[in-house]
């Protein structure tokens, strides 16, 4: 008989692990039957928040839980391949938080851990089920933009970097915002794109005012030891089908906003911003705006899981599919490498 809600175990529960069990407690369609974190204070403090009846000692102990049918892995990004891969190991359909994984290596070890098993993989990209999202890839999908040659994909802040070591040390995040911010635009502006094929990435990384005795920080201290990613990336990504895309990304920038972040597509047919859903485009020989206003941001986290747990219980495909993380994540492993040795790296 078909389980009517999926049985949750969160493995990580700092920031978004607890939100996720909030989430996961208002749909019909899931429970939460376990937590497991290392941090013997951090799982204790959200299982008492949310009332979850079990602590898990061990990530084997969680994954090995029969009472569980999906795992979360929303541990920082150095630890979701273990988590992924026991999970799925364990043969337990797992949904993980994004970046999927650091390295493609990684991400190509999720993929055949998911193909010996047979269970569902997602990434947690919950920009793309977001309604403003869902409205303009609508839009696109039905020709309006014509074909799409140029994209412009970017988060920005002027002084908003993390603070704790888990987004700072290489050996907790891997990379900075190059990964932690440019993997969200850049994961949505392939999704809006539908996908083309990466050939070649040009890259730049900077870290220039983490390290200054005077650098001011909106989101708080951070220790300048513990900051060892980059502050700053930029790519050009150009693919197969002749277009190219430009991504900028940062934590700690000389710039006027406070944080900006968007997406302009520019094609044949007319251009396209999201968030702002805003479109340019030509009618009877005139420039014509058009704003969609019936749509809000909805919670992009909620229907994500939601789309999971649906998926799981109708034997549906992943609804982001660990080889579309693949890609991106092998278009931000060249720009890390261009930028390390100054040269265009070939896909
Ligand atoms: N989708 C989003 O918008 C979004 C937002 C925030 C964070 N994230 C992602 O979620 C992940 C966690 O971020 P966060 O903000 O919750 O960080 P956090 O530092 O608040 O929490 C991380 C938790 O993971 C635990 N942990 C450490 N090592 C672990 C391991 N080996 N196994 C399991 N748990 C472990 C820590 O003790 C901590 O409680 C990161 O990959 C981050 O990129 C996504």
């Amino acid at each position: 008989m078909k389980p009517e809600r999926v049985r949750v175990a969160v493995v990580g529960t700092g920031g978004i692990g607890k939100y996720h069990i909030r989430l996961w407690q208002e749909l019909a369609t899931a429970e939460v039957v376990g937590v497991f974190d290392p941090d013997a204070a951090a799982a204790k403090e959200a299982a008492e928040r949310y009332g979850v009846k079990k602590i898990y000692a061990a990530l084997a102990e969680a994954v090995g839980d029969p009472r569980v049918d999906l795992v979360d892995i929303c541990s920082p990004n150095m630890f979701h391949r273990e988590g992924v891969v026991a999970a799925l190991e364990a043969g337990k359909h797992c949904l993980c938080e994004k970046p999927l994984a650091v390295t493609p290596a990684e991400i190509e070890a999720m993929i055949a851990a998911r193909d010996r098993s047979g269970k569902l993989l997602m990434t947690a990209q919950h920009m793309r089920f977001e309604q403003r999202s869902q409205t303009l890839k609508r839009v696109i999908d039905a020709g309006r933009l014509g074909e799409v040659y140029y994209t412009r994909a970017w988060w920005l802040r002027r002084r908003c970097a993390p603070v704790k070591p888990g987004f700072l040390r290489k050996s907790q995040a891997g990379y900075g915002p190059g990964l932690d911010i440019g993997v969200h635009v850049l994961d949505l502006a392939m999704h809006f794109l539908g996908h083309p094929q990466p050939v070649s990435v040009t890259g730049l990384t900077a870290r220039h005012l983490a390290q200054r005795p005077d650098v001011a920080n909106e989101w708080g201290a951070f220790k300048a030891a513990d900051f060892e990613v980059e502050e700053f990336a930029a790519g050009f990504i150009r693919f197969r089908n002749g277009a190219a895309l430009s991504l900028e990304v940062s934590w700690l920038l000389n710039m006027l906003e406070k944080e900006q972040y968007g997406v302009w597509l520019f094609g044949t047919e007319g251009g396209a911003h999201w968030p702002d859903l805003k479109l340019a485009s030509v009618r009877d020989g005139l420039l014509v705006d058009t704003t969609i206003v019936s749509q809000t941001g909805g919670d992009g986290h909620k229907h994500e899981l939601a789309a999971c747990a649906d998926a799981v219980l109708h034997g549906q495909p992943s609804p982001v599919p660990a080889e579309q993380s693949l890609t991106v994540a092998r278009m931000l492993a060249a720009l890390y490498e261009s930028a390390e040795t100054g040269r265009e790296v070939r896909l």
